[in-house]
Parts: C-alpha cells; structure tokens; sequence
C-alpha cells in the first residue's frame, strides 16, 4: 500500500503520479485493501491550461492527404477538407493542433505551400522519402483550425530554414497590409490575416536524424536569432524552444541546459517528446503490461527533470521568467515504426493499431498531463488523423481507434483547476524500477463556474477489480453527469472498419452519494465520473 506524502502535507509532491515518483519517494506504508481518493476542492494544483489537451497533424502519410483533406471525395467539402473528420475533431473540442511537422518541417519550405494551386511545385520530402504535392499548406490549415474550432501551433523549419524565413512567414500570416509578405498573403486572396500566437521553433533538433541537427548551442544561438526577428515582426508571440527529443538521448538534459543558456530570455516555452513501447527494444515494457501501464509515471519524471534544468538556468542567469513546458509529442508508438514513403504520395506510414492496453496508458498519460498543470502549459497527442491516430480514416468514412476515449473524455469533462489528490492505493513491483507502482492512478478537476467535479481513474490491476472509497472534503457531490468505464477482458482487443466497436466504453454504474463513495473499478479499466454539487 502507498501513502502519497501531500497526504501528510509535504506540499511539495503533487498527485498520485508523484505518490509514485520514479517511483515512488516519499511513500508510506498502510494495510488496507482498499484504496482512498481524498478530494480537497481547496486543494488545486493550477488551473487547468485546455491546451495540454492538444493534437498534431503532421504532412506525413495519411495525416493530411486522406486524413483531414480529400479533394473529390464523396465525403469532403468544396475546400477538399473531409466534413466527417471536420466533424468528428469539431466535435471532440481539440484546441490546439500543431502543424506541419515533426520531421516534415526541418525540410519545409512554406512558399511550396502558398498560392495558386496548380503553381504548388511537387516536392520530394526527404523526411519520410514521400511525394508532397503540396495541395494543403499553411492557409489551408489555418482556415481548417478555424472551422474545426482549434487554434494553430505552428512549426518552423530551423533545419534547411532561416531565421530570415521564419520572421517572413510570421509577417505573411499576422501583418495585416502594405510590407512584401502580408500583400503576397493578399495576393492569394486571403485579406485578413491569420494571427498565429504560438510557434515551435523547429523540430527534435537535438536528433542525428533531423534535417539539420547541429550541437546544442548553434541551435540555440539559431532559436534566438529567430525568436528576435520574429517578435520585430509581432511582439505578442509566444515561442517554444526544442528540448530534448526524448529522456533516451545521449544528450538528454544536457542539450536542454546548453540551448537554453544560449536563447532563455527570449523563449516562453520548451518542447518535451516521448513514445512509449510494450515491445523488447531497450525503453519498451517486453510485453509486461503491468510495467507498461506505469509508463506515465516515467512521463512525470520527465516533466519534473526538464523543469529542474529549466529553472537551473533560470536561476544561473537572474531570471525573472519561469519556462513553460510543451510536451508537444506523446503517445504510445512501437508497431508501425517504418518511416520509408517510398516515394509515394500519401503512403501508409506509422498507421499503429491501437488496443486496449494502450488506451488504458493513454488515460494513465492525461492523468499525469493533468497533475502537472502546474508546469506543463501545451501537449500534444500525436497524432490526429490515420497517423499514430485516435481517428482512422478510409475513402468511405473513419473509426474511433481504443485511444479515442480517454482523450475525448478529458476534452468533454476537464476543465476549471486541477485538485491536488491525496490518492492512498495498494500498490505492486514493477519489474526493472526500483520503486512499487500504485494500482490506482487519479486526476481530478473542478470547475467552479458548472458546479462539476471530474474524477478520471486508471486501475492498473491486470486481475483485479478494485474497491476506490473517495472521501469528499468540503464538498458533496448531489448527482453523477457522466459515468464511463473502457475496459474488457482481452487487453490486445482493437477497433477496426469490420469491428469499430470492439473495444467501446461503457456505462459505469453511477455510485452512491454521500460523504464517502464507493467505487468498484474493474479491472484493467479507465474510468471518467463527472460530479455536479
Ligand atoms: O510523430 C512522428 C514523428 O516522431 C515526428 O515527425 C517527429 O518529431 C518524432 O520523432
């Protein structure tokens, strides 16, 4: 059994996820069987920024072409943008989407992807060695984000791209008239311009496999550069600065601290990544699903680690400003790995199945995405459409892959500030960590202006169903909105065009109100309950 310490008021913890910090410092030991949610609505972490609830698109297989824009199918609009997936993501409430890469950018150039269309030149992107015919480009996507409700976050080749071309697009897509690019915006027959407010400037430029990786500080000296021309162009950007592509790199932690010495004052935010594996490379759990299902504990150790380097340099240079993070790649990714396009248009590429067990994490991922709200400003689940997808798409319509659930339930149901939860669970070995992990993994948010309160659990139990008692403080809930439970017995079961239900929520019993209330979560579940009080 685990005892998180902000139980015993060490406020410095936050979460269960910390309860069970890499894993677990600062864990006491208790008997009962059962597990205890203690929900505090004075107890809040930070409110809860909806942007940490974000996607991607990336121009890569069928992301774009396929995905969200098919022109001539029976299914798409006169823009060539496909009204189902429209729907569906409108629908979901995504609201930030970042675009157009991921790898794709460091080798982009955006004038390709501007203009008439027929004048687009077909190119070769050397990323993911496809045919980029260059039909969608950066007006389509913003007019898209417009129509599906979500705001662009938009990527800058800091690769084969200048800080001069950086700087160009930002006037090309927030300078209203009168100067070279805002009229060439004119010119292509968009008149008001776009206002873009975030920008990710470049891409995992820390990997050997990037168009133009460089050290840590030319990038940083290049990410400064850029981040200065662009704010002349308009002051009110915000910047995300490419950390490190993941806690595997040899440079890990260290090309963050050197690239950060080099641009801090300038940038608002820092980009984390990370792709989780159930198979037998050297960061995957090799099929043992109880490890898998405590990957997002790693995710925390993540977050905290990056934010101590962040704040080491902010200490080092007097700052005032403390960085954000934008953990603008996550999901699970280990099946379709292959990244040849073969020099196709819109090859199938990274089209991963996804199973129950993954859609479990993925809820274990948003848990641990909620409780660091404190830190951690942006995320993005990658990707959106076909590609390492919650949505699947063909020519005749599209299908919710097991991930879809756990994420549209926190775009439906978290929103307000984020509680600190004093979660109190049994817990298990994990094989290879030398901490225990608990069985009952919580997040919770509390709206104030609904009245609501979101309780999101993962039960990591393989075998058990779990008895969870909450105990309300201050607060009593009157009647339940919305009770859904994913599970089942097969945890490798997927959704698919034959099959799209297969693996689909279901209704959980709404509990009992009261003072305390009695959960029984089955096992291998993700469980949402909305509260109104
Ligand atoms: O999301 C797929 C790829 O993973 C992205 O293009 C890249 O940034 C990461 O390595």
């Amino acid at each position: 059994m685990t005892t998180r310490r902000t139980f015993l008021k060490q406020a410095s913890l936050t979460g269960t996820a910390l309860a069970a910090s890499r894993f677990f410092g600062g864990i006491v030991s208790a008997q009962s069987p059962v597990a205890r949610i203690y929900v505090d609505p004075m107890q809040k972490i930070a409110p809860l920024d909806r942007k940490i609830l974000g996607s991607f698109i990336e121009h890569l297989g069928r992301s774009v072409y396929g995905g969200i824009y098919e022109p001539g199918s029976k299914l798409s609009d006169a823009n060539g943008f496909r009204k189902d997936v429209l729907e569906e993501i409108k629908k979901m409430g995504v609201p930030i989407i970042r675009y157009p890469g991921g790898n794709f950018v460091s080798g982009y150039n955006w004038l390709d992807g501007v203009g008439p269309k027929d004048k687009r030149p077909v190119v070769l992107d050397k990323a993911w060695n496809t045919i980029e015919p260059n039909q969608f480009g950066t007006n389509e996507f913003l007019q898209w984000c417009r129509m599906a409700g979500a705001e662009p976050l938009l990527g800058l080749n800091l690769g084969t791209g200048t800080p001069e071309m950086a700087a160009a697009l930002v006037e090309y897509c927030n300078i209203e008239k009168g100067t070279k690019w805002s009229d060439l915006r004119r010119q292509h027959g968009i008149e008001k311009q776009h206002n873009v407010k975030s920008w990710c400037l470049g891409n995992e430029m820390d990997g050997s496999w990037q168009i133009g990786h460089m050290p840590a500080r030319e990038y940083g000296l290049k990410a400064r550069d850029c981040a200065n021309q662009m704010r002349m162009v308009d002051p009110t950007l915000q910047f995300i600065a490419c950390g490190s592509s993941g806690p595997g790199m040899q440079t890990y932690l260290e090309w963050d601290r050197e690239m950060l010495e080099e641009c801090y004052d300038l940038v608002h935010g820092i980009s984390l990544h990370c792709y989780y594996r159930n198979d037998n490379q050297e960061t995957g759990a090799n099929g043992d699903t109880s490890k898998f299902l405590a990957f997002n504990l790693e995710m925390e150790q993540q977050i905290a680690e990056v934010a101590a380097v962040c704040d080491y340099v902010r200490a080092r240079k007097h700052s005032r400003k403390r960085l954000w993070l934008s953990f603008d790649e996550w999901n699970v990714w280990y099946r379709q790995r292959g990244g040849d396009g073969k020099r196709q248009p819109a090859p199938h590429l990274l089209e991963e199945v996804y199973n129950l067990e993954d859609a479990l994490l993925v809820g274990g991922f948003l848990n641990s995405l909620m409780r660091r709200a404190d830190r951690v400003r942006v995320a993005c689940l990658a990707q959106l459409v076909n590609v390492i997808a919650p949505i699947t798409t063909n020519p005749d319509g599209l299908f919710r892959q097991t991930i879809y659930y756990p994420y549209s339930w926190a775009l439906q149901c978290a929103r307000g500030n984020v509680l600190d939860l004093a979660v109190d669970s049994p817990d298990y070995s994990v094989r290879g960590m030398d901490s225990r992990a608990p069985y009952i993994d919580a997040s919770a948010t509390l709206d104030g202006d609904s009245r609501t309160i979101s309780l999101f659990i993962l039960n990591r139990d393989l075998e058990k169903a779990r008895d969870v008692e909450v105990v309300w403080r201050d607060v009593l809930p009157q009647r339940v909105l919305f009770s859904q439970v994913l599970t089942g017995q097969d945890l490798k079961a997927v959704n698919s065009f034959e099959n799209p239900k297969k693996v689909s929520p279901q209704l959980f019993e709404p509990p009992k109100l009261g003072p305390r209330t009695l959960l029984q979560l089955p096992a291998r579940s993700y469980t949402v309950i909305q509260f109104a009080s």
